[in-house]
Formats: C-alpha cells, structure tokens, sequence
C-alpha cells in the first residue's frame, strides 16, 4: 500500500502499542514489528520513521534484545524511548549503565528550546519516568536537549543523521506535553502529513484479508458485542459469503438484542455473509433451573455455550480459519503482545479452537483499542447504538440475577434495564446539548441487576410482595477499580417510578453506591 508509514520496534516494554496509538492519533499509519525483523525487511517498507521502543532488558549484558548498526544509517528519522534510547546511544559508542538513583513515576524535566522534538514545549515539563539504567553518556555527535534532577540526559539528539532519543515514555498520558513529543517527530522530523484515517485502516485491513484468506471458509462466534460484530463486518466486506457467523442467543441478552443482531447481520441487514442464529434460550433457563451459585453459573453458561457452538460447527464441517473480535487489550492481558511480559491469562472465548477444525485463527481486530474498534464499526456503517455499546459480559443477565435464573426474571431486569438506560441516556444526551459538554457523572457501565430479595410494598389499595431492582451505574477508566456515579437524584427517581410502574414484579429500586474494590462491578 502506498501510504507514508512508521515502524514501531518492539523491544518488550508494556507501553508499546500505546506509542503506536499515539502515531495514529496523528492519523499516520503506523505497524510494530518485533526487533528481531530483519533489516532488509525494514528497508523494504520504506518508513517515513522509526520509533524504538523500551523493554525490560539492560542493553550492555549479553543476549539482551538490539538492533543492527546499520538501522541507524538508513537515512531514515529514528527516535529511541526508554530502552530505544539506551540502545540507540549505546551502539553508537555512548556510555548506558545502571543508574545511581531509579527514576520512578512523574518527574520535572527541563528541555531545550532549541530542539524539534520539543518545539512548543514547556522549558520545565512534567514527564513519565521508569528506569534502572539510563545513558551516562550520550553517543559521539549527540547534543543533550533534556534534562531531570537525577537523570543527566533524559533526552539527546544527532539533529545532522536524524536520530533522536528520550529517556521518559512521552506515549503514557502522565507525560504532560507527550503528545506534542511525538507528534513533532512524526510530522515535523520525519516529515509525515497526515492523511491516513479509520477509513484506510478499514481499506487496508480488507485487502490483507482477502489476501491470507483467499477463497478460504472463516468461522466467527458473533455475541452482540462490539468487537465481535466490527470483526464481522470486517470480514463480511472482505471475503462475503465465505464467513459464517454462529450467533448464540443464549436469552440473557438485554432487551431486543438478540433481534437487533439478527436485524444487522441477518439475511435482511446490510451485510453479505452467512447468520446462523441458535435460539438457545430454553436450553439455558433449563441447564439454570434450581442454581444458585454464582460460579456454577457462569460455568454452566460458558460450557453450554461450547456445546451449542459445537453442534453448529459440525454442521458446517471443517472450515480454514476461526475469526475472533480479540483487540488490543485482551492481547496485552493475555501477555501476548510481541515482546511483553504477561499480565493474567485471558478468558474470552476460552476452549473454542480446541473442537473446531481450522486451520488458523484471523483477528483483523488484535493491534485497535476499544475506541478505535468503534471508529471501524461506524466506517463500516454498523448501527451507533451497536457500536457505542456498554461492555457486556459473556455470562449476560445470567450474572445479573442474583440467585436462580429463570425465564421471568430475565424478563423483569430486561424490561427495568431497558427504561434505566434510555432514562440515563435521554439525561445525559440534555445535559450535553445544555452545556456543551458530556455530562460529568455520565457513567462508563450501567445496568439494572435483579436483587433475589422481595419485600413488602403497597400499590393502590394492595399489598404486593414482589422484587427489588439494583441500579448500578459506575465511573471507571480501566474497569479494574470503579466509583458509583453520581446520577442526578431526579433522574434516579425518573427510572425507580418507570420501573415500578411499567415492570410487572418489582415494587422497589435501590441504588448501588459501592465502589470496586470492595465490589465488583457486575454484582456476580
Ligand atoms: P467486574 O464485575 O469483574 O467487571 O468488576 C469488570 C468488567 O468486566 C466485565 N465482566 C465480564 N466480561 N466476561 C466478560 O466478557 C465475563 O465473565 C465478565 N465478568 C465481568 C464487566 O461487565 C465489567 O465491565
């Protein structure tokens, strides 16, 4: 493709695919590579930069991760970070030891004024350390343009053969002017305009479909959710009706989500591919009668999952390739990500390949972040309320009701979770089209959850004995920790007097304040 492009080098640090995120936001097309791709293959992709990233190693023991000599005179911009910027100074004669004080965490830095690379910077910027090792010494023909209290060149520059390297992680958002860093690499020193969008990661990612999967048969397990559904349209635009797409409707999905998949990617949505759409929801509540347990649960979900998958699977027969919606997150967690350490293994869709006779697994979706598997999804002209969907785990309502699963009670959190997400959204949208601006305690995940506890209450003249609805609602940036969100008192009461009114079997509402940790966020 001829498009200007930067090459990341991936030395193993945990930060890497961020530093790849950043290039894009430039709307620069940009791929990692692993530092031990070969030099020649480098070339072939004619970069318009380099950017080296860090890694765990010290680059002065033997066997640590490098590069040749030669990267750095290809005539082509490279910048080194953290470890990058070691090596870089390293193998041009610099000196790189362990440092006397390790820098950990925001740190006060003075740059130069006179450097590209910190063009419209603070003279005294707040950057993002983490180090052992730093560059004593900067390699012959370097100028140091950066400095902290402990760190004699957090940044130095050869500005005659282009290279460039900087101590700090200007691709983490604790580097205050980080953006601005590398964006001054990537337009103003490698010279890049600009130009690529969402749309050519779209156009590129279908061509390099068709290309590995040729006239192949593909496989995808579609829930509903975002990354499954944008890995759909994906490769319906590429390969058509050689994708099958198997969606279990296991009936605990929220209201009409089941009906609004099959409207998108049925035989009556915009999409060219194969739907196969499993009504499994008897099954389910049959499988859940009389459980109570909140793991036994989710195991009988996951399981049951497999089995019905599997019995679709065989119909098919074998097939070249299975698809999955993995994206960028997951891959990191699951510590497959190139060079980097892993984090905690990964359940999503666990077992899968294990009966399913393919060849390969294809994930166009595995280098994106969540936003910018959305984007895609719009390219693409997937509906909005599809692909600005809230998380959903796999388990569904099923861990949405506390205690034993039954085919009324999905229909009550369905029918109470509904109205408490449109009354939340319509909130919110007002708020927006007020003041301008998104609303501050617009929450990141909400969802009604049916509590196992009735209770007394009055309606009319009777007495009614009947559920309690917990509305939970959190703010969150990684869903690891959460705060409750504070959702104004007059829309919480919009929703308790819809819910109690329009659902049949609940008489009150409660509002779950507690953050995670202690609780987690689905309520088992
Ligand atoms: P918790 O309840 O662990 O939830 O605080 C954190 C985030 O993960 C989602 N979640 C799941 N997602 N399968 C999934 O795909 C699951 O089994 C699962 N359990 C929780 C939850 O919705 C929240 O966004």
């Amino acid at each position: 493709m001829n498009q200007e492009k930067v090459i990341v080098i991936d030395f193993g640090g945990q930060y890497n695919q961020l530093v790849a995120r950043r290039v894009r936001e430039c709307n620069v097309y940009c791929e990692i590579y692993s530092y031990k791709t070969d030099l020649a293959e480098i070339k072939a992709m004619n970069p318009k930069g380099i950017i080296l990233t860090g890694g765990p190693d010290s680059c002065y023991v033997d066997g640590a991760a490098t590069c040749s000599k030669e990267l750095f005179e290809l005539g082509v911009p490279v910048l080194g970070l953290c470890y990058g910027a070691q090596l870089m100074n390293f193998i041009l004669g610099g000196v790189v030891e362990k440092a006397p004080v390790r820098e950990y965490g925001k740190t006060k830095c003075i740059t130069s004024g006179s450097s590209e690379l910190f063009s419209e910077v603070s003279r005294n910027t707040t950057v993002w350390m983490s180090h052992f090792d730093y560059i004593k010494e900067a390699a012959p023909g370097f100028k140091v343009v950066a400095y902290t209290a402990d760190c004699p060149v957090a940044a130095c520059e050869n500005k005659e053969k282009n290279l460039y390297a900087i101590q700090f992680h200007p691709e983490v958002l604790h580097t205050v002017e980080g953006k601005t860093i590398l964006k001054n690499f990537v337009c103003d020193i490698c010279g890049c305009s600009g130009t690529w969008k969402m749309d050519s990661f779209v156009e590129h990612t279908v061509e390099e479909l068709r290309e590995k999967i040729g006239d192949g048969k593909v496989l995808l397990a579609l829930s509903g959710g975002v990354d499954s559904s944008v890995a759909a349209g994906l490769l319906s635009r590429a390969i058509g009706k050689q994708l099958t797409c198997v969606f279990v409707d296991h009936g605990l999905l929220r209201k009409d989500e089941g009906d609004q998949v099959e409207s998108v990617f049925g035989e009556k949505g915009d999409f060219e591919l194969n739907f196969i759409r499993v009504n499994a929801a008897e099954r389910y509540y049959k499988k859940l009668a009389g459980v109570e347990e909140p793991e036994r649960k989710r195991k009988i979900i996951g399981e049951e999952f497999i089995r019905v998958f599997e019995e679709e699977a065989k119909k098919i027969g074998a097939v070249d390739y299975l698809a999955q919606g993995t994206i960028y997150p997951d891959v990191v967690e699951s510590g497959l990500g190139g060079e980097s350490a892993v984090i905690k293994s990964h359940h999503n869709v666990g077992g899968l390949p294990d009966f399913v006779d393919f060849k390969e697994i294809v994930e166009p979706l595995r280098n994106l972040f969540k936003d910018e598997v959305r984007e895609v999804g719009r390219q693409l002209g997937i509906p909005e309320d599809l692909v600005s969907r809230q998380p959903f785990p796999g388990p569904g309502l099923g861990i949405r009701i506390i205690g034993e699963v039954t085919a009324e009670k999905v229909k009550i959190v369905q029918d109470a979770d509904a109205i408490y997400r449109e009354e939340v959204d319509k909130a919110a949208d007002l708020y927006e089209k007020t003041n301008g601006k998104k609303a501050p305690w617009k929450p990141d995940q909400y969802f009604a959850a049916l509590t196992n506890m009735r209770s007394v209450g009055v309606m009319g003249d009777e007495r009614t004995y009947d559920y309690a609805v917990a509305l939970r609602a959190v703010k969150t940036v990684d869903f690891m920790t959460a705060e409750a969100a504070e959702i104004p008192f007059a829309v919480l009461q919009t929703v308790m007097s819809r819910i109690i009114n329009e659902v049949r079997g609940v008489n009150r509402c409660m509002y779950d304040l507690t953050s995670k940790p202690p609780g987690t966020i689905e309520m088992e």
